[in-house]
């Protein structure tokens, strides 16, 4: 299978590339957007593909947006990607490209968590609480937390990190009633998908969703849904709390990179072929183990 590293859809006006998907305007009030296979690493996009990942963020997001549909609506169309672009294009979208509803988005990345671990133990260390939410005393790295929170972060500037806020931020963004209707369907997507995951072996450590609003102001689930990019997800039998467990997203890349004489600004090393090829695995078993 080739890698995409960037789609060439000539046919459609391009309107943005992110770290890791290209949109395109399909009509006034529809997106065109292709997951390429662009993999970034301390929001670093890095030279080397990871075949296959686009595909595998496009199947995870599918299939949670269906079984979470009854939660909240979300930007699905059914309208296939290939029958929007022109012929010779249709390979650069099949498996990668969804068409969706252009929403209006809401500026606040709607993150929940069930564990500590990553910016969420962090901010636990230094103050005991996290966006916050005050914690027990004693938590380590990777405890599971008494109940899921809403630990909302507003979304960065290109190139830099993202930042947690408190739920009165989003109040101040957002408004009152919309800020407790996103905090609510957040954590409702988390524990169904939290649970069904168990099922399969999989630990959903954290996770991020996004929301944006159509033209009647009605909230809509979008961007990608539920993938290794997006959650930390944990193989339930290697979890232990005390470190950092092993997981089906780009820790792999992480680590390796870690190991590397760089400042973590542009350009990124190049990945030796056994990175890419074991990150692409991993990947794909995300996928396996959640939809079979
Ligand atoms: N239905 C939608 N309507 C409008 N925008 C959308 C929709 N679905 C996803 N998006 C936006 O498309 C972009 C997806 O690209 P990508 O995930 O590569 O960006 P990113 O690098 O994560 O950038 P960002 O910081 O904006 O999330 C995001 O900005 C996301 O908010
Ligand atoms: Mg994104």
């Amino acid at each position: 299978m080739a890698a995409l590293h960037q789609s060439q859809i000539r046919s459609l006006p391009l309107l943005a590339r992110g770290k890791v998907r290209d949109m395109y305007a399909v009509g006034d009030d529809k997106l065109l957007i292709v997951a390429s296979d662009r993999i970034s690493a301390f929001d670093v996009i890095l030279d080397d593909p990871i075949p296959g990942k686009g595909q595998v963020l496009t199947e995870l997001t599918s299939f949670w947006l269906d079984k979470l549909a009854h939660v909240v609506p979300n930007h699905s169309t059914g309208i296939a990607p290939e029958d929007v672009v022109a012929a010779d294009e249709r390979d650069q979208v099949a498996g990668r490209a969804v068409v969706v509803k252009r929403l209006k988005p809401i500026l606040v990345e709607a993150v929940a968590r069930g564990y500590l671990i990553g910016s969420g133990w962090k901010d636990y260390q230094a103050t005991g609480a996290v966006c916050g939410i005050s914690l027990p005393a004693g938590l380590k790295q990777a405890s599971r937390l008494p109940e899921p929170i809403f630990t909302p972060a507003a979304k960065a500037e290109v190139g830099a990190h993202d930042e947690n806020v408190d739920f009165e931020r989003v109040v101040a963004e957002v408004g009152q009633d919309m800020a407790e209707q996103i905090r609510s369907i957040t954590l409702r997507l988390y524990s169904e998908a939290s649970a069904y995951a168990a099922g399969k072996g999989i630990i959903i450590a954290d996770t991020k969703f996004e929301f944006g609003l159509d033209a009647a102001g009605a909230l809509h689930l979008m961007d990608e849904v539920l993938t290794p990019d997006s959650s930390r997800f944990w193989p339930a039998d290697q979890y232990a709390e005390g470190g950092s467990p092993p997981s089906f997203d780009k820790q792999f890349v992480r680590d390796w990179l870690e190991t590397q004489p760089w400042d973590k600004t542009p350009p990124a090393p190049r990945l030796p072929a056994e990175v890419i090829e074991k990150t692409a695995a991993k990947y794909r078993e995300a996928v396996t183990r959640l939809t079979s």
